[in-house]
């Protein structure tokens, strides 16, 4: 069915393409099915898109391998790696890949949405939409939707528009089924249109969708992402203070949290935020900035940076302190690997960044995460990796707690402390009961409490 917005058909339930099958594509072409669409999913490369097309997903995501078995089963979703058949096949097209950091830059690499948009426009000759949800520099969309318009037979028939998504790993299934808003960034009515008929069942329960320019759209990810950067610092930076002076970095969190105006999420302090988005998406946004003339402008993105990468090399100091003041050969069982608990992903991750400083300090290290020891394993061959948290702990003469998997949060401190050489643990996460392991003869530290503190300055003079 159709109907004619600004003398254009809109297609009222449009056939869906995904190109870019990872977290967020792979999430978001299931989703769509589980909406009720029929969904074609795209990607380079042959072996991913063999594994989604026998029910296989190729990364850690809790939920969404059954969605998938159910999407697949309904007949509704087919992935491919033809160009040809997704442009014959959608009518609207979602493009979903990665934009990583640039090697050696803060900027955004963005060949791979470059080349996706390029390859589908060159191919699409009717009328249609694009719709960008990879998180890009303010002003991509403008220029990439006057270059489709050019490549593609459709010509003005092929409009673009950006769609920002802001799904959490471990959480994707639901973030993108029952999102808190929806963001259209659009240039015509038809596209408002036909982007409000592909999420015509999620507009349907009254989520709020704002609709706004292509910069608008764009700059409302980064936005999004750099406040919530700034958030985590921001508590980080006050347990750098609560070090030097002997405050309780989570009793003033707590406290901070009940104020409406502030709120307790995202004000979790500890060994600070990493993953395949806040780290790169601040340093590209400050990139953008400054190109745009306006590098002032997110300037403290640089602390907040700052600040973040200071905990891990914090975290490192707790280990040696704990430790006696050198890390040269000793044992030291690093739990955690993933960049957050429920996920498999070790980009920028705090927990391996410090499990390789300590490594490189001369510990004898021993990693377990239990999702992502494959992936970390691929980015440091040279750490041991055990396979069970017994293992891990196994005469250890220190324990470092990098990421809060339960598996480690409900760990029974007596049983642990008969496994170690040494009760000795630093909570890089704030994860678990200080009274308890103390109460099992452990050493407890943390980033931001008394005890993992420095002693306070003396004043001068005092
Ligand atoms: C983030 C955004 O939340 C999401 O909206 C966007 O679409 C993609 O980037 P994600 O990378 O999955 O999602 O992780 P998130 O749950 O936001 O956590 C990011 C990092 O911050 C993790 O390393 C986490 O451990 C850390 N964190 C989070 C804290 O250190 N303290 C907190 O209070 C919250």
């Amino acid at each position: 069915m159709t109907r004619t917005i600004a003398t254009a058909p809109v297609v009222e339930h449009p056939r869906i393409t995904v190109i870019g099958t990872g977290y967020l594509g792979a999430t978001h072409a299931v989703c769509m099915t589980a909406l009720g669409f029929d969904v074609l999913g795209v990607d380079v490369d042959a072996a991913k898109v063999a594994a989604l097309s026998a029910g296989t997903v190729p990364f850690f995501e809790p939920g969404l391998p059954e969605k998938l078995r159910e999407a697949l089963d309904s007949g509704r979703l087919r992935f491919t790696t033809d160009f040809d058949e997704a442009a014959r096949f959608g009518d609207v097209h979602f493009v979903c890949v990665g934009t990583p950091q640039a090697p050696g830059s803060n900027a955004a690499d963005l060949r791979f949405v470059e080349a996706a948009f390029a390859e589908l426009a060159a191919r699409i000759d009717r009328r249609a939409l694009l719709v960008g949800k990879s998180t890009v520099p303010i002003g991509t969309a403008a220029r990439i939707a006057d270059e489709v318009r050019t490549l593609s037979p459709a010509g003005d028939d092929l409009e673009l528009a950006w769609n920002p998504e802001f799904l959490r790993e471990g959480f994707a299934v639901e973030d993108t089924l029952h999102p808190d808003r929806l963001v259209f960034g659009v240039t015509s009515d038809w596209a408002e249109a036909q982007l409000r008929a592909a999420f015509r069942p999620i507009l349907d329960r009254d989520t709020p969708l704002v609709v706004a320019d292509l910069a608008t759209a764009e700059l409302v990810k980064v936005a999004a992402n750099s406040f919530l950067a700034t958030k985590i610092s921001y508590i980080n930076a006050m347990a750098e203070v609560c070090e030097a002076t002997g405050a309780d970095v989570t009793v003033l969190a707590t406290a901070l949290g009940y104020d409406d105006r502030i709120g307790a999420r995202f004000l979790k302090p500890g060994l600070g935020f990493g993953g395949g988005c806040l780290p790169k998406d601040i340093r590209a946004f400050t990139h953008r900035a400054a190109e745009l003339g306006v590098g002032q402008a997110v300037a403290f993105l640089e602390e907040v940076d700052a600040i973040n990468i200071r905990r891990r090399i914090r975290t490192v100091d707790l280990v040696r302190e704990l430790a006696g003041g050198s890390l040269a050969g000793v044992r030291v069982a690093a739990l955690g690997a993933a960049f957050k608990p429920n996920s498999d992903d070790v980009r920028d991750a705090p927990a391996l960044d410090v499990a390789r400083m300590l490594y490189l300090e001369g510990a004898s290290v021993t990693v377990y995460d239990p999702e992502a020891t494959q992936n970390a394993h691929r980015v440091y061959p040279d750490l041991d990796f055990a396979s069970s948290l017994g293992q891990a702990v196994a005469s250890a003469e220190v324990v470092a707690l990098l990421t809060e998997w339960d598996e480690f949060r409900s760990a029974d401190p007596t049983t642990l402390g008969e496994l170690v050489a040494r009760r000795r643990i630093v909570d890089g996460r704030h994860a678990l009961d200080a009274d308890r392991y103390r109460a099992a003869g452990w050493e407890y530290r943390a980033l931001g409490l008394p005890s993992g503190a420095r002693q306070p300055q003396a004043l001068p003079g005092g």
